[in-house]
């Protein structure tokens, strides 16, 4: 007997990927567009940091992971809110999974069009600046533009950090915007795409430590777009307990996490 299409049920929910809480910053734009939409979001933050993993390591995971996921929670459509792994993952998991997915692309093409120094800075992960994902997008949307990379994951730890209620140092902030000011024209960068998704947690500090003249983009408004295009006319039901968190990993540490999550709509948390 086939399976019945999981959108065919109104509780089935969005589920939201990342290795740790970065994907919130994806989750508030949805949540925007989409008030109405169960949620369940996945932090495998058993394997934080993807940044620094292997390509090998990253795909392994985020298949391995998604196709239990979707097999156990059946989502309406997968979310993988996270650049590393959508610009080493995304198609092989789309070959794999039958769910609709949708990855999150630094967004490259939207900074060409906002910069009018044409001087770019990107700030991902020390894994997605070097993904060939990232120079096709370079050559299609960016070719007549200087584009300056930088893999910050001190910034991945920030964030972190930061949704937990912790201290965080403001030298890891200028460390990031001196690290691409320092790069030849990197004076002239007006344009900085986030192309992490726990940055877009971190944009008043870096906004900040980069100083007036610079705007920043993600990709969370066209990722949201995006949802809502796929799911229009699909009908929605909350569970009367709320929305869901899962973690890879049981870790004391994600108590302090309560308030954050509660801010974008998360009311329970479950080990996975
Ligand atoms: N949030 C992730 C991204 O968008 C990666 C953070 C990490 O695990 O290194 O790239």
């Amino acid at each position: 007997m086939t399976a019945e299409p999981a959108s065919a049920d109104p509780a089935a929910p969005i589920l939201l990927f990342d290795s740790g809480v970065g994907g919130l910053s994806v989750l508030g734009k949805v949540r925007k567009v989409l008030p109405q939409a169960p949620v369940m979001y996945v932090s495998d933050n058993a394997g934080l940091p993807y940044g620094s993993k292997t390509e090998a390591q990253i795909a392994a995971r985020v298949s391995g992971l998604l196709g239990r996921l979707t097999e156990r929670y059946r989502p309406r459509l997968v979310c993988i809110a996270c650049n590393t792994a959508s610009t080493i993952a995304l198609a092989s998991v789309r070959e794999v999974l039958e769910v609709p997915i949708v990855g999150t692309v630094p967004a490259i093409k939207p900074a060409a069009a906002m910069t009018r120094t044409s001087v770019i800075g990107l700030l991902g992960t020390e894994a997605t600046i070097r993904q060939g994902y990232v120079d096709r997008l370079e050559a299609e949307f960016a070719a007549d533009k200087r584009l300056l990379r930088h893999g910050a994951p001190e910034l991945v730890a920030a964030a972190e950090a930061k949704l937990r209620g912790l201290p965080v140092d403001p030298a890891v902030f200028t460390r990031a915007a001196a690290a691409l000011r320092a790069m030849p024209d990197g004076g002239r960068i007006d344009t900085v795409v986030l192309a992490c998704t726990h940055f877009p947690l971190l944009e008043a500090e870096l906004a900040e430590a980069f100083g007036p003249g610079v705007r920043f983009i993600d990709g969370s408004d066209g990722i949201a777009r995006r949802i809502a295009f796929l799911t229009q006319g699909q009908d929605w039901a909350n569970s009367a307990e709320g929305d869901i968190a899962l973690f890879t990993k049981d870790d004391p540490a994600n108590e302090c996490l309560i308030p954050a999550l509660a801010h974008y709509g998360i009311a329970r948390r479950l080990v996975f």
